[in-house]
């Protein structure tokens, strides 16, 4: 039930603060600084012999894959490769017995994502899946899983089901990192102890709700959006552009901001806005700039920041304040208030938030 919400989404995004407990919860031993994820199957023998991972996913999924390059490239330094699982499927991927095909999904039923996993196995490959849903076929399928803990997922559009396997992919890339030998003691600690604070740096995401709703009542009459973010929180800028286009019909399209150069940067005027993901990460001096060139082109920005910036307000229309937070998990509460934002402009317009046009939670044809 809603309870005291108005629409399962906005329960469900504030039900991340306990699913993102619940996905700590036995798999992490913050005493020793170590990792659990005995259903993976990963052996230390497995985690040697890897080549590659393919991941594999549709929609929301894909963006929290793109996430997850950044975290298994940069911390078990394996060559990841994401794959929209309806181009995957359709491509002859180059895929051996070195080649783990990870495959994330909340429904563990999306067909596409299915017939990537079955093109895998007829290839030799490892399978690995992530899924939010206990017995789906993804999950029976599968060499070995991951089970998201987001809990029953209701709202079409996905939010707690994208945060749960974003600290999956971090702990996954830790113990890939951990096994293959890339990872001191040291900086495993620190990274497992990091997991620790995202419980309460959700919660203080969420506190600023109201921030949100102001900023969607100005702007609830947009008809384009641009969002653009670099580096480990580019993926989020495609993630809030879905989020926005698929429940309140908005035209909303993402850039990684190094991108705008070559060619959308002709769309910015008055009447297109941008929004920049520019929290304290390695790539905020760089957002900067892309900030800089889109006011000079008379864009209104409303950006993401870190509690504290002085630069950005000054730059800025509108800011959704974010703690600040390590780098490697800053993705996970960077979406959170572009989650509230696509709720609330959505409902501020009256549209049925929890069953958009044309969409189904559970996409089981092709
Ligand atoms: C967007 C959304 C979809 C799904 C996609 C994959 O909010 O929900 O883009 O992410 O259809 O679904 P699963 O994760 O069930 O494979």
């Amino acid at each position: 039930e809603k309870g005291e919400y108005r629409h399962f989404m906005q329960k469900e995004i504030h039900e991340q603060v306990r699913s993102l407990t619940d996905t700590l919860a036995g798999r992490v031993d913050f005493d020793d600084g170590i990792i659990h994820l005995p259903q993976l199957n990963l052996t230390p023998e497995l985690a040697r012999r890897i080549k590659r991972i393919c991941i594999t996913a549709c929609g929301t999924a894909a963006h929290a894959g793109m996430v997850g390059k950044y975290l298994i490239e940069r911390l078990a330094r394996i060559p990841v490769e994401v794959d929209i699982a309806s181009e995957f499927r359709y491509r002859d991927p180059i895929v051996d017995e070195d080649t783990v095909v990870l495959a994330i999904s909340q429904s563990g039923e999306t067909a596409d994502t299915l017939a990537a996993m079955d093109e895998g196995r007829r290839k030799g490959a490892t399978l690995w899946a992530i899924v939010n849903v206990i017995g789906s076929q993804a999950m029976r399928i599968a060499d070995g899983y991951i089970a998201m803990q987001a809990g029953p997922e209701i709202g079409v559009a996905s939010t707690k089901a994208f945060t749960a396997p974003l600290v999956d992919l971090y702990m996954l890339a830790i113990l890939l990192g951990d096994l293959r030998g890339v990872l001191s003691q040291r900086d495993r600690k620190r990274l497992v102890a990091d997991l620790r604070l995202i419980p309460d740096l959700v919660s203080r995401c969420l506190d600023r709700e109201p921030e949100v709703l102001q900023v969607a009542r100005e702007l609830r009459y947009i008809r384009n959006i641009l969002y653009l973010g670099r580096g480990i929180n580019m993926p989020i800028a495609y993630e809030g552009a879905l989020k926005l286009k698929e429940i309140s019909y908005i035209h909303a399209e993402a850039y990684p901001a190094g991108e705008m150069k070559h060619g959308p940067i002709a769309l910015i005027d008055r009447d297109m806005p941008v929004l920049a993901i520019a929290p304290k990460d390695p790539w905020y001096e760089k957002m900067i700039s892309q900030i800089e060139q889109a006011k000079a082109r008379g864009g209104s920005v409303i950006a993401v920041a870190t509690e504290g910036d002085d630069r950005l307000p000054e730059l800025c229309d509108h800011i959704f304040w974010v703690p600040e937070t390590p780098w490697l998990l800053s993705p996970v509460i960077t979406v959170i208030p572009l989650q509230l934002f696509a709720y609330h402009i959505a409902a501020l317009r009256g549209l049925d938030v929890d069953q958009p046009r044309n969409l189904a939670k559970s996409v089981t044809v092709e």
